[in-house]
């Protein structure tokens, strides 16, 4: 690439530096905010070098304005079977459609954050990726593909876009970094990669007696601990693996609890018993991870599983088989546990949505976590952290956490925008810090809850809450979908089309509309309703509604978090 017109010439004292761009576009992706994280970060460090950078979510970004941009790097993460986040959509789409422009000009690089347990490992980044390729942009270093784990592969693909943008170091502009966080606040030095050791408060079940779920609400202290939050963030949980199972691994392997393993790449060690249970993750199972196993125990039989052809079957074992049954189902026992360590992958943290309003508990982070608890194949199955949680943790006790700021699931700015909140389950917890923070703040917008569960009697969550911020005034409505007390099956998305007409005047009331909570089926369906409210209450057509949904998105009037 040459030097752009107009720029000034090199001063002598950069000798022979290669010739430096000024400016760089770097545009995200995120859904639960590690994407926007890592973009950030990768702009401090360019500005560093003294390069211009805008940046942006893809959601903010016109895309118009790629025409013009020079050096493009893109961040973001895969979603679901495949899908790019919500905030990336519609900047996918139009790069996909007819209307992209060509970008000869411009050189790129993709930073692909994913989870090699799924399928459709690290997608959206890996579309980009080829898009702009055929657009006509030139890759200035390969796309970096990142497992759940991202620290390592995403700092030195930063490295490589730094060294390939940025001017010589001794070149380099010093640091203008601001020393404090936005609003004056002190920035906190616990984070996903160095947690807080945070006191549980209390840890209740919130579920009524003869209730077929566990649902804990935990209140945890942050004090001292400099973390902040707003609303709408997640809470990050590092979570310990069960005793039991560990046990019946070691047990199964052939190997000793006590034997010292490394835990990290600088060699710390501890028995293999806490290892398992605090460092590696040890309930899922992912194909470079049978790969790697059938490399270390060859005549396992783990090989054949991975063989061309094969893949629906693959898919099947992986669904929800954990290394136990491995070590069941396969010849791998005797593979030494010092070896057996080093390919699998850390025990990532848990997010959830935060359930409580920093200005109504000040010094205090509130979650609520529902226990997932089934049988398979004969063996009772456990969620690592829900169960860690719900077993494990008493008040006193103490958990690694940290905040995960969410910028794609924020109270409107505007105190008096009426709301519509969607969350059965456990999805109503962000909801809750959403009506604290209204009513600690005084907020007059009207709002409307839409809540459900299985039975009113047992699974009413917060019950009394509601009840009382409904009598304040606090929250203008709410209409509750009890699945399981009546002969055919109600749903929140019934309940939403029951009141259509209204649910469609607070939408052209300019009402901000939120859904939490299962993504696969509950926000696929009350997407549907949208759409079918808006047909039928705004005579729109198909292909209007979906723009209406659209529109509303860009707007950042429809914002999910769901999993
Ligand atoms: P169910 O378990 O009786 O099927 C919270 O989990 C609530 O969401 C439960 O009442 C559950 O009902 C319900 N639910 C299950 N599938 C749903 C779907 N597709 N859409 C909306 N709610 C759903």
């Amino acid at each position: 690439t040459g030097v752009p017109a107009g720029l000034p010439a090199e001063t002598p004292s950069a000798p022979a530096a290669p010739a430096a761009p000024k400016e760089a576009t770097v545009l995200f992706g995120s859904q639960t905010g590690n994407s926007s994280k890592l973009a950030k970060k990768l702009t401090k460090k360019l500005e560093e070098q003294g390069l211009q950078v805008t940046l942006a979510s893809m959601n903010d970004f016109k895309p118009n304005a790629l025409k013009s941009v020079s050096h493009l790097l893109i961040v973001v993460s895969t979603h679901g079977e495949g899908e790019p986040p919500d905030s990336a959509l519609a900047f996918h789409e139009f790069l996909h459609s007819k209307r992209a422009p060509k970008l000869e000009a411009l050189s790129f690089s993709v930073l692909a954050l994913g989870d090699t347990s799924y399928e459709f490992y690290c997608q959206t980044g890996k579309d980009f990726d080829k898009r702009l390729e055929e657009l006509g942009g030139k890759r200035l270093v390969e796309r970096a593909d990142c497992d759940v784990d991202f620290d390592e592969a995403a700092e030195q693909w930063m490295g490589q876009v730094v060294s390939a943008l940025g001017a010589p170091a001794a070149g380099a502009a010093a640091s203008t970094a601001a020393p404090a966080a936005a609003g004056g606040a002190v920035e906190s030095e616990f984070s996903r990669s160095k947690p807080y050791a945070a006191e549980i408060l209390e840890n209740l079940n919130l579920n009524g007696r003869g209730s077929d779920r566990e649902t804990r609400h935990l209140e945890i202290s942050l004090e001292g601990s400099n973390l902040q939050y707003e609303p709408g963030d997640s809470l990050g949980i590092y979570p310990e693996n069960d005793p039991e199972l560990v046990a019946e691994l070691i047990e199964a392997m052939g190997w000793s609890a006590a034997e010292q393993v490394a835990v990290n790449k600088n060699g710390d060690k501890l028995p293999l018993g806490e290892a398992l249970r605090k460092h590696y993750e040890i309930t899922v199972l992912t194909k470079p991870l049978l790969e790697q196993i059938a490399k270390l125990a060859p005549g396992s039989g783990v090989g054949e599983l991975l063989q061309a052809g094969k893949e629906q079957e693959l898919r099947a074992y992986l669904a929800d088989r954990d290394l136990l049954d491995l070590a069941t189902d396969y010849a791998i026992k005797g593979v030494p546990a010092s070896e057996f360590a080093t390919v699998l992958r850390k025990l990532p943290a848990r997010l959830y949505s935060i359930a409580s309003s920093p200005s109504a508990y000040p010094d205090e982070v509130h979650v609520t976590v529902r226990a997932v608890r089934y049988e398979a194949r004969g063996r009772a199955r456990k969620g690592v952290c829900s169960v860690h949680l719900a077993e494990r943790a008493a008040a006193g006790d103490t958990l690694p956490v940290f905040v995960q700021q969410n910028d794609n699931f924020k109270l409107p700015q505007n105190p008096e925008a009426p709301i519509v909140m969607i969350g059965p389950g456990t999805g109503v917890a962000p909801f809750r810090a959403f009506l604290g923070e209204r009513e600690e703040t005084g907020a007059t917008g009207k709002s409307w809850l839409f809540y459900g569960d299985q039975h009113f009697a047992t699974d009413f969550l917060y019950q009394i809450e509601w009840q009382r911020w409904l009598k304040d005034g606090v929250l203008t409505r709410m209409d509750v979908a009890f699945s399981r007390d009546t002969d055919q099956k109600v749903y929140v998305q019934h309940r939403m089309r029951e009141h259509a007409k209204e649910l469609y005047e607070w939408l052209q009331a300019g009402a901000y509309v939120y859904v939490c909570g299962d993504e696969k089926k509950m926000a696929h369906d009350v997407h549907r309703a949208l759409l079918d409210i808006l047909e039928q209450e705004g005579g729109l057509t198909p292909e209007a509604a979906g723009e209406y949904m659209a529109r509303l998105q860009q707007e950042k009037r429809y914002q999910r978090d769901v999993y």
